[in-house]
């Protein structure tokens, strides 16, 4: 994955718990760099040791970690030169969750090995919303509940966020279900 999510990993580790903590876990994870470079892109086993080894550092289950990041996010890159493509992908929650896949074709013109999620939504009611969420990832879907939720904080909207659906040999996407 591009270092801009490593580097955002750091940023929440730092900030909610000290350096120290993340010394530790970029130990762990056998990164020897100073840093890492936001536009460069990293092996995803690389992110998968650094969740696992701030889940045992810290002691906090992996899906806990996920899922604050998946929040952190939203900040984190509105406040890292992100913030006109969040702005332009609209102005509520619903034209939001229906543009991600714009933004992340957006996102793609300035990351060309970018491996993007797709997100489809449907079912949309005047306070409900369906998001079908495929990757070519596994693992991921507490992260996904963490951006929902950063997302309905971004919108001003109270979320009650649901995973109704998973991804199995039936049914080939996760679904979440969000209620404001
Ligand atoms: C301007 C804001 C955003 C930027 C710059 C951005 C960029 C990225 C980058 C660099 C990755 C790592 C993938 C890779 O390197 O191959 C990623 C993954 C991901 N993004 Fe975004 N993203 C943004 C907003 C969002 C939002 C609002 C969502 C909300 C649903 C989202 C959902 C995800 C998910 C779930 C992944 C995990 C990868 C996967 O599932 O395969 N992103 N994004």
């Amino acid at each position: 994955m591009y270092g801009l999510v490593n580097k955002a990993i750091q940023d929440l580790v730092c900030n909610n718990f000290g350096e120290d903590k993340w010394i530790e876990i970029k130990k762990l994870s056998g990164f020897e760099d100073e840093g890492f470079i936001g536009l460069e892109s990293y092996p995803d086993a690389l992110t998968y040791a650094m969740v696992k080894n701030a889940s045992i550092v810290l002691g906090k289950d992996a899906s806990i970690i996920m899922e604050a990041f998946g929040e952190y996010w939203i900040l984190y890159t509105a406040k890292e030169g992100y913030g006109d493509m969040l702005d332009l992908a609209g102005d509520s929650l619903t034209q939001f969750l229906n543009n991600l896949d714009m933004l992340h074709n957006r996102v793609n013109n300035i990351m060309p090995e970018l491996v993007a999620p797709q997100f489809t939504t449907r079912n949309e009611t005047s306070n409900s919303i369906e998001l079908e969420y495929r990757s070519k990832r596994v693992g991921m879907e507490s992260m996904v509940i963490g951006l929902l939720r950063g997302l309905g904080k971004r919108f001003d909207k109270e979320c009650t966020i649901s995973h109704i659906q998973v991804k199995d040999e039936i049914n080939d996407c996760h679904v979440f279900k969000i209620d404001w």
